[in-house]
């Protein structure tokens, strides 16, 4: 995820300061790195694709003038990691730079309409647009400050975003704003800060401002000015003492990766919404006009194709074929073929197997699409049209927000591709896209109102020597999911069933206390599943149910219950049941003593077959 930093020191240079606070926001994964700085009513940028180290041993960061400037590591989203797309991006007459966090989602829109008015860009950005925007803005109304023509500027942007802004015509300032996007001020001995993270500037101050959304900021030799961007009033906050060791800062003072994760999904999911739909639309044309369609990835983001095996199913009426890349060559080599197309879902867009599978298909003229979390990756350049989700790079090794933001972006890919062959009423995609938009503050509540409860759930279960994991229909997939997480990272040997299954064999298994749980949405196989919850309470077992807040039948036959809030629509039942079992997989680890962020014999990316 992009990480942006400013200063304005009293004493000294700013870029040596700069460079070094950039390499403590290395943790947030970056492709590109920069800065500018301004000296003389001048801007001097210097920047390039690359690691921090690297581009410093070439261009040396370091020696930029002035006491003023702000910073840049970026991670891919519109446009290549390229020297041209890194930030900082400055508008025609080079005298804005800016540098952002984000997602500006009406950046095509206000290009074209910039553009009109002559503005050269040079970048694939959604960034460059800000500056040129703040420059028109400016330009149109010459009495602004340049303050305000930022603060008008930025009310004209959708979207999420972080963003720093130095100008020389304001040249001992550095204005900031926020919407959705982190942003935290330092205030020390010898300058004002500010990050998107504090662990850029705790080494240098403790001292922290955080910076709400539809804020704007003014940092200055004298400190700092907060004002609301909707009508510039100001508003008064004092700093708070950090006391996070830079360890926990860098985990945002969670005690992992994993729950620091966990707990993102409301704005990651956010991000999936903020999609371009141009891309959205091209590969539901491709998926249109395909003969076959492969769904082809590795572990979690094969139960991701799983389940949008369901949706593409029950929303558009197209069959889709989920494969284990591993396995798509020996099954489907020999007939794939031109008519065939596969839609790759790889969070690294790495992975050996799927890329194996990919280049298969491929040399038998096979159409490709991608879905991966990683810009620039080898899955991107090889596929004909791919989509970036914008999850922000995930550490823990085992995945969680990206397996929800791959559910979002196929579930935006089954109602379009729906809408495409008119296999859905306005009504129904109305009410499918409101509940999609709604699945943020739905996964927010799971994780404000589940937790604890989960806690004392794993603190039961620790010592159970397996588990067993049921759904039906799509929450087959969440099933699947919930136990490679547990197995993955608490170490129980697990195993998952589609529920009408469990009678041709594993309920052989069952014994007295037996835990079993079952995934029950109220979809339509909601009653069957009860059948297959009585069949296992028969046999001793200890039922943990994860449910709607308004089922009383199956809360009756549980011995615990996680509640999701109702009303949730069967083809996105995974993104907000899959949660409570992240939970459980988390604090399972805890109870038994691992570290869930880097489980034994685990890789985050598998590049050998
Ligand atoms: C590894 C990771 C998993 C991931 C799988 C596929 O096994 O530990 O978390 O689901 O690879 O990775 P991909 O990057 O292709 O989604």
């Amino acid at each position: 995820m992009c990480g942006i930093f400013g200063c304005i020191l009293k004493d000294g240079t700013a870029a040596p300061l700069i460079h070094a606070s950039l390499k403590r926001l290395e943790y947030r994964g970056y492709d590109s790195v920069g800065i500018a700085t301004i000296n003389n009513g001048e801007i001097y940028v210097k920047k390039d694709q690359g690691k921090i180290d690297d581009v410093h041993r070439i261009l040396n960061l370091d020696d930029l003038p002035g006491n003023i400037g702000i910073g840049h590591t970026r991670w891919a989203t519109h446009g290549a990691p390229l020297k041209v797309n890194a930030h900082p991006h400055t508008d025609c007459t080079g005298q804005i730079a800016v540098v952002h966090n984000g997602i500006i989602e009406n950046y095509s829109e206000l290009k074209l309409e910039l553009e009109n008015s002559g503005h050269k860009f040079v970048s694939k950005t959604d960034t460059e647009v800000i500056a040129h925007l703040i420059e028109e803005t400016a330009t149109k109304d010459p009495s602004l400050s340049f303050t305000d023509a930022v603060l008008t500027a930025i009310k004209g942007l959708d979207g999420s975003y972080a963003i720093a802004v130095i100008s020389t015509r304001e040249p001992d300032k550095i204005i900031c704003a926020r919407n959705e996007s982190p942003l935290v001020l330092g205030v020390g001995e010898n300058g004002v800060y500010c990050a998107s993270d504090t662990p850029a500037f705790l080494p240098i101050t403790n001292k922290a401002i955080f910076v709400n959304d539809g804020e704007l900021v003014i940092l200055s030799p004298t400190g700092y000015e907060i004002r609301k961007v909707c009508d510039s009033s100001s508003v008064a906050r004092e700093p708070k003492i950090i006391d996070w060791t830079p360890e926990m800062a860098v985990k945002q003072g969670y005690p992992y990766f994993m729950i620091k994760e966990i707990h993102e999904q409301p704005l990651t999911l956010r991000n999936t919404l903020r999609l371009q739909e141009h891309y959205l639309d091209l590969i539901s044309t491709f998926l249109d006009r395909a003969n076959e369609v492969f769904l082809v990835a590795c572990g979690t983001s094969y139960h991701a194709c799983l389940a949008a095996s369901y949706m593409f199913s029950k929303l558009a009426f197209l069959p889709t074929y989920p494969v284990y890349a591993s396995e798509f060559v020996e099954q489907h080599g020999k007939s794939v073929n031109i008519d065939s197309t596969i839609l790759a879902v790889s969070q690294s867009g790495e992975t050996a197997d799927t890329l194996a599978a990919v280049t298969c298909a491929q040399q038998r003229a096979a159409t490709i699409l991608g879905l991966t979390n990683v810009i620039g990756s080898t899955l991107t350049r090889v596929s004909r049209v791919y989509i970036g989700q914008q999850s922000g790079p995930e550490i823990g090794v085992a995945a969680t927000k990206t397996f929800t933001s791959q559910l979002s972006v196929l579930a935006q890919l089954a109602l379009r591709l729906s809408k495409k062959r008119g296999k859905i009423s306005q009504d129904e995609m109305d009410y499918l896209e409101e509940k999609l938009e709604h699945l943020p503050d739905v996964v927010d509540t799971i994780v404000k109102t589940q937790e604890e409860k989960v806690k004392q759930i794993a603190k039961k279960y620790k010592d159970a020597k397996i588990f067993f994991f049921l759904g039906r229909g799509i929450s087959t997939a969440t099933a699947y999911e919930g136990r490679l997480k547990l197995m993955e990272i608490a170490y129980v040997p697990s195993i998952a069933f589609p529920a009408g299954e469990s009678k041709h064999g594993p309920i052989s298994l069952i014994e007295q206390g037996f835990p079993v749980v079952f995934i029950c949405p109220k979809d339509g196989a909601h009653r069957t599943l009860i059948s297959n919850i009585m069949e296992m309470k028969a046999r001793g077992a200890s039922i943990l149910a994860i449910v709607e807040e308004d089922d009383e039948e199956v809360k009756k036959l549980a011995d615990d219950y996680v509640e999701v809030p109702k009303g949730i629509p069967e083809v996105l039942s995974p993104i907000p049941f899959a949660v409570p079992l992240q939970l459980l997989a988390y604090y399972m680890a805890l109870e038994r003593g691992h570290n869930p962020d880097t489980p034994r014999n685990l890789a985050k990316s598998v590049t050998v077959k």
